[in-house]
């Protein structure tokens, strides 16, 4: 089948809907199939790359099919990632805001094929395994913006910025990504930093466990103080209220696998469940975060970017929303 007509199919608003949220599910679980491969040791499984010790198709024995399984999981996720983008670029005037998120998404991805590589042919250093986590983190933020931003687009919807409750919840964002960030230093320093042979860790194990631990309570005591506010005025979404309902116990159920871990000798299952949840944790907090950030608007505007303003707006909450300056009027531009 040609590959132009076949593109033109996901132009349509549901179907391009449907694609980021495959592309948002695929690189979900690129983390537990990574972190499965980190923590049962099969990282050189496959000692050369791209190819599997020599072969396309590795031996069937229990390391190399782990982490040969995760490079094809790979595969499919950066082939996504990139026809995500082929999509949106072929979107007749679309909100550029797809472009920008499905490029963004596509690079970022793509990035991790020679950065695994670098892993591996680095002997599983504990920084580039490090790296390897965070660009994941990366893209999964910015396949967020992306499902959010074809989700505006699909309903036509507007967006503006809540100037008393939007710098709290970016607060509470970027605190996430610093959680993130410190947690990647734990496990650098501890003993699934990368090739169990390995004896000499980054960093050390019980001083960056306490950061983890510090940056983990202040980032919830923060998220609890946005969402208590938020639930008390209301004024979000539907989609923003559903997950900052969620995030709460979210945390509060990483809290728990994070000291059970700790407590218990880090047992590779459990640390494994703790960086599902930490993948599932970032996703929901950045929707909750966003839709607090720029709330939608009542009305909607056709097919252009979520950025465009008429005037000063009101949440049904009744916060000020700013209009940024120099941005034309709102126009109505063809259904592809
Ligand atoms: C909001 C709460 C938390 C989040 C979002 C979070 C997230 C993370 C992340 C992303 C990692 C790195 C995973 C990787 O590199 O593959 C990590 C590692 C770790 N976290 Fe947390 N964490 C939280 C709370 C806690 C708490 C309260 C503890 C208690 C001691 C804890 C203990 C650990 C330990 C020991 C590791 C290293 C695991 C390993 O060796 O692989 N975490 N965490």
């Amino acid at each position: 089948m040609p590959l132009m007509p076949s593109l033109d199919r996901l132009r349509t608003r549901t179907a391009f809907v449907r694609l980021t949220f495959v592309a948002l599910g695929l690189l979900w679980v690129i983390v537990p199939s990574g972190a499965m491969v980190r923590l049962t040791a099969s990282g050189l499984g496959c000692p050369d790359w791209p190819l599997c010790d020599g072969n396309v198709v590795p031996a069937s024995t229990g390391h190399q099919l782990i982490e040969f399984s995760n490079r094809v999981v790979s595969a499919v996720v950066v082939a996504v990632a990139i026809l995500s983008w082929l999509v949106a670029r072929r979107i007749p005037d679309g909100p550029p805001a797809l472009r920008r998120w499905s490029g963004a998404v596509a690079l970022t991805t793509a990035a991790q094929l020679p950065l695994g590589g670098v892993t591996v042919l680095t002997g599983l250093h504990p920084l580039a395994v490090g790296a390897h986590f965070l660009l994941s983190m990366v893209t999964l933020a910015l396949v967020t913006l992306l499902v959010l931003s074809a989700l505006d687009w699909r309903a036509g919807r507007r967006r503006g910025w809540d100037r008393r409750r939007g710098p709290l919840a970016g607060i509470v964002a970027l605190m996430g990504g610093a959680v993130l960030v410190s947690g990647v230093i734990v496990t650098a320093a501890g003993p699934h930093s990368g090739d169990d042979d390995v004896t000499e860790r980054f960093g050390d194990f019980l001083a960056a466990v306490e950061v983890h631990v510090r940056l983990a309570i202040a980032f919830t005591a923060l998220a609890v103080i946005l969402i208590a506010w938020v639930m008390r005025e209301g004024g979000t979404d539907r989609l923003t209220s559903l997950m900052a309902k969620i995030a709460v116990p979210l945390i509060l159920l990483q809290i728990i696998i994070g000291e059970y871990q700790y407590r218990n000798g880090l047992p590779w299952g459990v640390v494994l469940v703790h960086v599902s949840v930490a993948a599932t944790l970032w996703v929901v907090i950045l929707v909750a975060c966003l839709g607090i950030i720029r709330p939608r608007t009542e009305g909607s505007y056709g097919l252009r970017d979520a950025t465009l303003w008429q005037g000063t707006h009101r949440t049904e909450s009744g916060s000020a929303l700013s209009r940024p300056s120099g941005i034309s009027a709102p126009q109505s531009t063809q259904t592809p």
